[in-house]
């Protein structure tokens, strides 16, 4: 509490093309206020989390101004995105609807910022459903979409917000993920079926690393 965190410094470039997408997003979510606060503060969130756990804080803060970009649709627009896209997730896209907005983003924004490298892409695709070769950049926007400061307190939240800076980052995202499908469980939702198995690749590994 009231620590004074240091401004992350970027070069001009990073910049300009971080303003522009920071106005680009108020615009285009404009119409949803709620989903656009939650935009700025996760890419804040994600910042400071690649920050402390050696992550590029700059592709971090645009993967999180951008990543809930397809939001500003309805979920039957983003549906009809990705089958015009032709995203494949293995199921009808009517019953992973939640999944889709990363994918659909991650495919549509390259076009508008060809500045921005593939691996921000990349962390967007799987904000969503997570996948189990997570990088450090992924993992810290999974991270923080999850934590970040609006989100009403929960119990699994609030571990996970504590451990910050104390636990590793892969532990963080394993305790992100597991109450993401806790959640699913405990609502009576529909499980993603490759979501089973992102789980099982992740706790193995960590098992197996456990010894
Ligand atoms: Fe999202
Ligand atoms: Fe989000």
């Amino acid at each position: 509490m009231g620590k004074k965190k240091a401004k992350v410094r970027y070069s001009a470039s990073q910049e300009v093309l971080l303003a522009r997408i920071k106005s680009d997003v108020t615009e285009h979510l404009s119409g949803k206020p709620r989903r656009l606060a939650h935009s700025l503060s996760v890419a804040r969130c994600a910042e400071r989390l690649a920050v402390t756990y050696g992550a590029d804080p700059f592709l971090a803060r645009a993967a999180g101004l951008l990543h809930d970009w397809e939001k500003a649709c309805s979920v039957s627009e983003q549906i009809s995105h990705a089958k015009e896209l032709g995203i494949d997730m293995g199921v009808e896209l009517e019953l992973v609807h939640s999944l889709l907005h990363g994918r659909v983003a991650a495919r549509i924004l390259p076009e508008r910022y060809p500045e921005l490298p593939p691996a921000v892409w990349h962390a967007i695709a799987v904000h969503t459903s997570a996948d189990s070769d997570m990088n450090p950049l992924d993992e810290v926007l999974f991270v923080a979409d999850g934590i970040e400061p609006l989100r009403p307190s929960s119990p699994g939240i609030e571990r996970v917000r504590k451990l910050v800076g104390k636990a590793s980052l892969d532990d963080l995202f394993w305790d992100s993920f597991t109450g993401g499908i806790a959640y699913v469980i405990e609502g009576g939702r529909y499980l993603y079926p490759r979501t089973i198995e992102v789980y099982n690749a992740l706790a193995a590994r960590r098992n197996r690393k456990k010894g």
